[in-house]
């Protein structure tokens, strides 16, 4: 099992990451079952975001992550909760039995072969896999196109346009065990402070992973952008949720 490229973040994760929009969560009952006495498994749960999300819906969901601090950060905010520090490509869990897998912001990061034959081997008849992410989408505003350049500029790798692949191509549609997948678009807007927004940033792998002098340069330069968008104001941004679903057959 490897280690969490969020571990040495956790804290910021924790602190900066916003939860999904309650029409997400409508969206998956309307396409799959409703969350109610679901049995979820939130893969790559980190610090707990969705699984919180559900569970409040009723579903008995169980986080999986192979982060020991990112589900320290779980476990804090929900001490009866039954986290299991797990490899999401190798699930710990009994063929059959699971009515939904969920991947908040997480698939990209698993192996795709491998874990869509586990979610296909763990799903019963008629369960479902879904996997979204949650970008800002502020295109054309004047903060936002330069915060995507500073970015581009400074982050080996990152590109604005990395929130816009397909994901019902590969993986899940390969096993073939799988009706045709659906798409949904959640737009939403977030309301948010300037220190919750960098704290967020400080917990991006491809932030975290820079060298320290470089980081600060970059958190530093974010931070000058937002003191002169949103002087002691919150930042109104918009946002897409965009999510996969697909009906295991
Ligand atoms: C971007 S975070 C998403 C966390 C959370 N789902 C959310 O909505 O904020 C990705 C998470 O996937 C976990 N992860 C990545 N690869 C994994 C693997 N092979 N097995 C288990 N967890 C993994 C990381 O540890 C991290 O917590």
């Amino acid at each position: 099992m490897g280690r969490s490229p969020f571990d040495p973040v956790a804290a910021d994760y924790d602190a900066g990451r916003p939860s999904y929009p309650d029409a997400l969560f409508a969206a998956i009952e309307e396409a799959a079952r409703p969350l109610r006495g679901a049995v979820v498994l939130d893969v790559g749960a980190g610090t707990g975001i969705a699984t919180r999300q559900l569970a409040a819906r009723g579903a008995r969901t169980v986080p999986i992550d192979f982060g020991e601090l990112m589900l320290g950060r779980a476990r804090a905010r929900s001490p009866r909760l039954t986290c299991l520090q797990a490899d999401g490509n190798a699930l710990p869990i009994r063929s059959g039995s699971v009515d939904l897998t969920c991947f908040a912001q997480s698939w990209h990061w698993f192996d795709q072969h491998e874990a869509s034959q586990e979610v296909a081997r763990v799903l019963r008849p008629g369960g479902c896999w879904a996997a979204w992410w949650s970008h800002a989408w502020a295109d054309g505003e004047v903060w936002f196109d330069t915060y995507q350049e500073v970015m581009e500029a400074a982050c080996p790798g990152y590109r604005q346009h990395h929130r816009d692949p397909d994901w019902s191509e590969e993986g899940i549609a390969s096993t073939g065990l799988f009706e045709p997948g659906v798409r949904t678009v959640v737009p939403w807007t977030r309301e948010v402070d300037t220190a919750t927004w960098l704290a967020e940033e400080r917990s991006k792998s491809y932030i975290a992973q820079l060298a320290p002098p470089v980081r600060d340069r970059l958190l530093r330069r974010i931070g000058e952008l937002l003191v002169t968008h949103f002087p002691g104001t919150p930042m109104i941004v918009p946002y897409r949720t965009r999510m996969w679903l697909a009906l295991r057959r």
